[in-house]
């Protein structure tokens, strides 16, 4: 799957979110995290980001690594028990901003 880092702390341009063909790109409190079960590799997002935050899994320089698991931890721990589960697959833009974030983000 494709992964955010940290330069779209506090930044959140969204234009990745207006090209996700499956709506896979959510928003948190201070950036946005792509669902990597809902994800298709397609690679619409990374070019359109002005700051230049996302990249496939398996390219993301190594000082951004750790962002490959907090990507999926958003989804895994975070989010968990909240009353309205996730629209998967897809809804990013039906679920709305989810205000929240992980530790790892926060702590930034
Ligand atoms: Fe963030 Fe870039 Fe998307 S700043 S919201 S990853 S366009
Ligand atoms: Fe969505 Fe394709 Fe990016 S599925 S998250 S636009 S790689």
């Amino acid at each position: 799957p494709y992964v955010i880092a940290s330069p779209c702390v506090d930044v959140m341009d969204k234009s990745c979110t207006e090209e996700c063909p499956v709506d896979c790109i959510y928003e948190g409190g201070r950036k946005l995290y792509i669902n990597p079960k809902e994800c298709i590799d397609c690679g619409a997002c990374e070019p359109v980001c002005p700051v230049e935050a996302i990249s496939q899994d398996r390219r993301v320089p190594d000082e951004e690594s750790a962002f490959i698991a907090d990507n999926r931890a958003f989804f895994e721990t975070v989010l968990t028990g909240r009353d309205e589960p996730l629209g998967a697959p897809g809804g990013s833009h039906k679920v709305g901003p989810l205000g929240v974030d992980t530790p790892m983000v926060e702590g930034l």
